[in-house]
Formats: structure tokens, sequence, C-alpha cells
């Protein structure tokens, strides 16, 4: 069993580089970033008041998150069984994401989920706190970034490739506004884990970017990986 830890800012290319290494390497990529954005959703769509913690507790005890795999080896993810794949990856959703993950209850609430998923099989899971809290003796911990105004221009064009009409400055604002939200909150903020290899892809192609990353895991965890 190997655990392989891939934290970083928002838009630096974690998921598709994540996805594209495991892959690679046949271990099992979870994006936690998703589960985040599920019960922003879930608190969106039920209007909850995100200063009142008891309304959040609330919602909290009456939802379940879940999660599987489709043919294609692509993450779902679901409330109380109803897949909400698509619906979660809005700019709105990004921003209840950021909000509702600086909230202990719900920090709390992933947490099992997380660490029972890397119990049982092994992965790379790629969020903000994987290598400092949820798996802090992972195998292998890698901190991805890219400068924000690279992985705005990255952002922007998958949502116009996906039709959303956005402008390129809104972009660059919300990731500089996810970037301070999710650095400055209480509880688990991004930062990068004392042992983690940090890995800078802004001057890198996603190619490259893949390499680089399949490189340091199996140099890190050689006889764990086929
Ligand atoms: O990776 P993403 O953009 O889908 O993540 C959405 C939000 O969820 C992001 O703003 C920060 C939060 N998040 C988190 O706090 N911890 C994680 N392990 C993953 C995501």
């Amino acid at each position: 069993m190997v655990a392989v830890a891939i934290d970083g800012p928002s838009g630096a290319g974690k998921s598709t580089i994540a996805k594209a290494a495991a892959k690679q390497l046949g271990l099992i990529y979870v994006d936690t970033g998703a589960l985040y954005r599920t019960v922003g959703y879930a608190m969106a769509r039920e209007g909850t008041n995100l200063d009142d913690e008891d309304a959040v507790k609330q919602v909290l005890s009456r939802i379940r998150v879940t999660f599987s795999y489709d043919e294609q080896g692509s993450q779902r993810v679901y409330l109380n069984g109803e897949d909400v794949s698509e619906k979660i990856r809005t700019p709105e959703m990004s921003m209840m994401a950021s909000r509702v993950s600086a909230l202990s209850s719900v920090r709390v609430f992933l947490l099992d989920l997380q660490r029972d998923t890397a119990k049982r099989q092994s992965v790379i899971m790629d969020g903000r706190d994987i290598g400092t809290v949820v798996l802090p003796d992972a195998d292998v911990k890698i901190f991805l970034t890219a400068s924000p105004q690279i992985r705005a221009k990255r952002r922007h064009q998958e949502l116009v490739e996906k039709g959303q009409q956005v402008t390129f400055e809104e972009v660059l604002n919300d990731v500089l506004q996810r970037d301070y939200n999710d650095s400055h909150r209480e509880i688990a903020p991004l930062k990068q884990a004392d042992d983690a290899v940090l890995l800078d892809t802004s001057g890198y192609t996603l190619e490259k970017s893949i390499e680089e990353v399949v490189r340091i895991i199996k140099e890190a965890a050689p006889c764990s990986i086929k």
C-alpha cells in the first residue's frame, strides 16, 4: 500500500496531474476538493447561513457524501445518492467550497471519509491539507504550485472550453481570493508540509509536470509502485 499526498493552491493543475500520474502508476486518484464542493453545493441548495454553526451542523447531520469511479476511472461524487459531479464545477461552487472548507465542523465531517479511503487502497490524494492533516504519514508528499497568473490563465481556458462566460480578470480575482481564504483560515490552512517536495510548474508543460510527479513518487516509494 502506498499513500501519496499532493497539496497546493487552486489551479495549480493538481487534479489533472495527479489523475494522470495515478493512471500511470496504477493508483486510485482521490479528488478531495470535490468533497468540499459537494458540501458547499448542499449548503447553497439549502440556503444555509454559514455563520450559523448550528444550522451548518444540522445540514451535515442530514447529508451523505460518497464517491465512486466510472469505467474511465473518473471520480463521481454523490450527495445523498444524487450524482452532483457536474453541478459542483461552477465558479460559484468553487467559492462555496472555499467558504465551507474554513468551517471546522465541515472538515471533521470529511476527515474519516478521506482517511478510510487511503486505508483501504493505494491512493494519490489531492487537496490542501492532505500531507499536513489528513495523511501526515503519507509515503510521498508533493506541494504543487504555479504563479497566480499562470493558474488563472489555465483555469480561464478550462472554463471557456466548457462554455462558461468569464473574463480572465474575474478568474484571476477568484484565484487570489481563494488563495487568501485557503491559506489564512484557522483550521488546516493551505501550507506546504515540512517533508513535502516543492514542485513549481509555472514553466512546465502539462506533460513535463506529470513526468516530474511520477519521477518524484517512484523515487520516494520505489517498492510500492507497479
Ligand atoms: O481543489 P478544488 O478547487 O476543487 O477545491 C475546492 C475548495 O475546497 C478549495 O477552495 C479549498 C477547499 N479544499 C480544502 O480546504 N481542503 C481540501 N483537502 C480540498 C479542498
